[in-house]
């Protein structure tokens, strides 16, 4: 594999490509150098009090890698890998895998050379659980159920009923061969109960929260099971890592990302729209989205006064999206920045034929490829963005895989955590998502949630007049 570093080209958020109203000035850039490197100080001292566990991810122990590849050749027989989690413990595993393994992996035993096919549910949504287990031989399944906090409703409950399917099918003895967990070293019920039962457990980093641990047991395990070269994609962030030791805005490309993003969202583009040129990439979207969203939008700044911040995140896939949302990114609001992902060599190369030569709207196509056809429709579209003075910048990967791959969830990651210090925010909570998780809890039961019961029921009634 090539050591080849990922680009990001932000020409086009610039003032001399999208002209004054809209576009960043290098001195605004400038301007922010003495801040950031502020911040980087602050990132430094953050990490040496490990309060920046992603940030020690890509160096992660030799002892853990070993680990998960143990546990990989031991259970070679399995032929499905279900992951049982939510948010920070889903979409990771869906992005590598999408990324990562060829498309249609799961229904061509050639692509998948000997590995399982991988399923993650990622929802409460009893049509799909149901469906998935009624589909798979579950002797042959093996599943991780991973939640950080150990309690999460929603994986809680998937695995109470994939246990149950496990046990009926194949009995409670054999239970712990089919199920590891991955979870907290010293909190959280899951860990309980892995013990009561005698499965594999695989540990989170405690100063790691879920939309950070992708590089954690989260996302290394199905990735390994899948047949990802988990070491090649920590080289990948290491690498980032490296390269985002610097504090200068010129070198440091999460750092000038997330400046860029910054002053675009006090100029009011407070939209951000990732677009790759790259199905493979489309849930990398995904899972940036939840990375962006849930670290940036909040209430309150650190000195608890209210600001209600954030950008809102939006995932797009080219060409795909050119026939949906593009309309709108070219002629509505000046209220987006267009992040797109360019891919320049694809795995493959397909040529389009040359037929019906007589046909003029139709020839012109014979004798080029798809990866020309793609990757115009992609610059043609940075251009049309351009020239309608929209701001818009491209990350560039050679190619992907696992070490480029690497590269750019760290990158994000980095660029999240810069973002969130120059919006003064608490980039790692996510107290927004906590009050309707305990109206659950309170609504199913749980004890100490009672008074959640109570709020619940006397919530005001809707009129039946306007439910039409
Ligand atoms: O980023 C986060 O912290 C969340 O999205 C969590 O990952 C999600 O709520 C699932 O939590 P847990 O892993 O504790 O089940």
């Amino acid at each position: 594999m090539k050591k080849e570093q990922i680009k990001l080209d932000v020409n086009n958020m610039l003032v001399e490509m999208v002209g004054k109203e809209h576009g960043i000035s290098e001195e605004t850039i400038d301007d922010f150098q003495e801040k950031t490197s502020a911040i980087h100080q602050k990132i430094s001292e953050d990490k040496a009090n490990g309060e920046m566990g992603f940030m020690e991810l890509p160096k992660q122990s030799k002892k853990l890698i070993s680990e998960i590849e143990k546990e990989v050749q031991k259970r070679k027989e399995y032929k499905n890998f279900v992951v049982i989690g939510i948010g920070g413990s889903a979409l990771g595993n869906i992005a590598l895998q999408t990324a990562l393994n060829k498309p249609y992996y799961n229904i061509d035993s050639q692509k998948r050379n000997g590995k399982p096919r991988l399923f993650v549910p990622d929802n409460a949504d009893p049509v799909r659980l149901k469906s998935l287990l009624s589909s798979l031989d579950l002797e042959k399944t093996l599943f991780n159920v991973i939640t950080k906090s150990g309690s999460t409703a929603e994986t809680m409950s998937q695995f109470l009923i994939a246990r149950e399917a496990v046990a009926k099918e194949i009995g409670e003895d054999e239970l712990s061969d089919h199920f590891i967990a991955t979870t907290s070293k010293d909190s959280g019920y899951l860990r309980v109960i892995a013990e009561r039962e005698d499965f594999k457990t695989f540990h989170i980093p405690d100063g790691v929260g879920g939309r950070f641990s992708v590089l954690t047991p989260v996302g290394l395990i199905s990735a390994a099971f899948c047949g990802i070269d988990i070491r090649k994609l920590l080289e990948g962030s290491a690498d980032m890592a490296e390269r985002c030791s610097s504090s200068d805005l010129k070198e440091n490309p999460a750092y000038l990302n997330g400046l860029l993003h910054y002053l675009a969202y006090n100029k009011g583009k407070t939209i951000s729209v990732m677009m790759p040129y790259a199905h493979q990439l489309k849930d990398m979207a995904d899972w940036y989205r939840q990375l962006w969203a849930e670290s940036l939008g909040k209430k309150v700044n650190r000195s608890n006064k209210k600001i209600n911040v954030g950008p809102t995140p939006i995932k797009a896939l080219g060409a795909t999206d050119q026939h949906s949302q593009v309309q709108l990114y070219m002629e509505g609001p000046h209220d987006k920045i267009i992040t797109f992902i360019e891919v320049e060599n694809y795995d493959e190369k397909v040529k389009i034929p040359e037929k019906y030569q007589d046909i003029e709207g139709v020839n012109y196509l014979g004798g080029h490829t798809l990866n020309e056809l793609i990757k115009t429709e992609k610059k043609a579209t940075e251009l049309a963005l351009t020239e309608r003075n929209r701001l818009n910048e491209t990350i560039i990967l050679p190619e992907i895989n696992e070490y480029t791959i690497g590269q750019l969830i760290y990158m994000l990651e980095l660029q999240t955590v810069f973002t969130g210090e120059l919006f003064d925010v608490n980039y790692f909570n996510q107290p927004g998502v906590e009050l309707g998780k305990q109206y659950t809890y309170g609504v199913f039961g749980r004890k100490g949630y009672e008074n959640m019961k109570k709020e619940y029921k006397e919530k005001p009634t809707h009129n039946d007049d306007w439910i039409i």
